[in-house]
């Protein structure tokens, strides 16, 4: 029986949180160790729509431990949840404390642990922007350096983290996202609705996100909403789940910015009617790490709102189109995809996904956690 502590508390590691949950379950049947997680939720992320309904409708454990940090500024947020994850090592003792992606819980979690000298397994390892001004590159780096084994998605995040002395203790396990994804495709298309309740034709719309601070804390954030909206007036509706921070900034910087006609502007929305919503998209607009794969998994055309991106598989397998927050290369973009997909012109997404693993990804890190502990 291995002990586990599983820290998550923002939207995208509740996603990454259910392929390995499960896995962890179903080891034994599977002929592996078993598991006895606790799952320990920070509380980053507190509206009901960006946490509890991604733990119903993944099946996820409710968490055991929750310790509702809640926002605030960086330093202080993580130094909160550093404080309290400490407590909770202590009082639980896991043999190992699992961390997922790059976010400030993330990395409360890996210092929290490598303070108390207990092993980290961090999923989702070795992914680089190489821009140290994002929080998340910082969270990435200090995470890698102090976990003890390193679950690697790609061979390019294998490559950084070899390339930082890191090789020996990195695994490439594939993308638990991908697992997800597959896992969920099938669920989205009978349970949600989103698409026939919007009143939207397949391939007939597009979905955009926007959270970066890059983009939503300056004066890009103008810039992209003139996009969207532009794109939303020249060829078709444009479906904008708008997260809480992006709501705030637009209320603060642009008061008087209106969305019209086919910009259409709604709360955030499920795991289950996000996958549905990209599913039949024409293409997706994002500053996302999480949809940009998304799309990729779903054979769907992604532009970038960013001016680099870590998931560099995405571009090369023709799926991905980097169009930072420039107006006119997101005009080009949106023009260029969407003849793209009238011509039936779209990239193989079943090779496409080989960049990203099998889709047992979970299977592999719990196997190859079992051994790591009992070595
Ligand atoms: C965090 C992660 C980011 C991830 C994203 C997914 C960090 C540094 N960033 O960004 O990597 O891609 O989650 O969504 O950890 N807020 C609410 N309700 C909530 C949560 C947040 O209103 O439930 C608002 C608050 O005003 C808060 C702001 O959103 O100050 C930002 O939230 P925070 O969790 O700090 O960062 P995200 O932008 O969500």
């Amino acid at each position: 029986m291995i002990r586990t502590l599983s820290i998550v508390g923002a939207r995208p590691q509740f996603v990454k949180l259910a392929p390995v949950s499960r896995a962890m379950a179903t080891s034994p049947d599977r002929g592996g160790v078993s598991f006895e997680d606790v799952i320990v939720h920070t509380g980053q992320h507190y509206d009901p729509g960006l946490s509890d309904i991604f733990f119903s409708e993944l099946e996820i454990p409710r968490p055991d431990i929750d310790l509702e940090i809640g926002s605030g500024q960086h330093g202080e947020q993580t130094g909160r949840m550093l404080a309290a994850i400490e407590s909770v090592i202590n009082e639980r003792q896991p043999d190992v404390v699992v961390v997922y992606g790059d976010t400030n819980s993330t990395l409360a979690g890996a210092l929290a642990a490598a303070k108390l000298h207990v092993p980290i397994a961090h999923i989702e390892a070795g992914l680089r922007s190489f821009d140290r001004r994002m929080p998340e590159e910082v969270n990435r780096i200090v995470s890698d350096h102090v976990a003890d084994v390193l679950y690697a998605p790609t061979r390019t995040a294998m490559k950084n983290l070899a390339e930082e002395n890191l090789a020996d203790r990195s695994r490439l396990v594939g993308d638990v996202m991908l697992d997800a994804v597959i896992f969920n495709r099938g669920l989205s298309i009978e349970r949600s609705d989103i698409v026939s309740r919007m009143g939207l034709d397949e391939r007939g719309y597009m979905v955009a996100t926007l959270h970066r601070a890059a983009n939503t804390d300056s004066e890009r954030l103008r810039v992209l909403l003139d996009s969207l909206q532009e794109a939303a007036d020249r060829h078709l509706p444009v479906i904008f789940p708008v997260h809480p921070r992006t709501v705030a900034r637009i209320d603060s910087d642009y008061p008087e910015w209106r969305p019209s006609g086919q910009l259409r502007l709604i709360d955030p929305v499920g795991y289950l009617d996000m996958i549905r919503l990209v599913d039949s998209a024409a293409a997706v607009l994002t500053d996302s790490g999480g949809l940009q794969k998304e799309a990729f998994f779903l054979g769907v055309p992604c532009l970038t709102l960013r001016d680099e991106t870590e998931w560099t598989e995405t571009v090369e397998g023709g799926g991905n189109t980097l169009v930072g927050a420039d107006r006119e290369k997101i005009a080009v973009g949106v023009q260029q995809v969407l003849e793209n997909v009238r011509n039936g012109k779209v990239f193989d997404a079943a090779a496409a996904q080989e960049f990203f693993g099998d889709g047992l990804s979970a299977e592999k890190i719990t196997s190859d956690l079992g051994k790591f502990i009992a070595a």
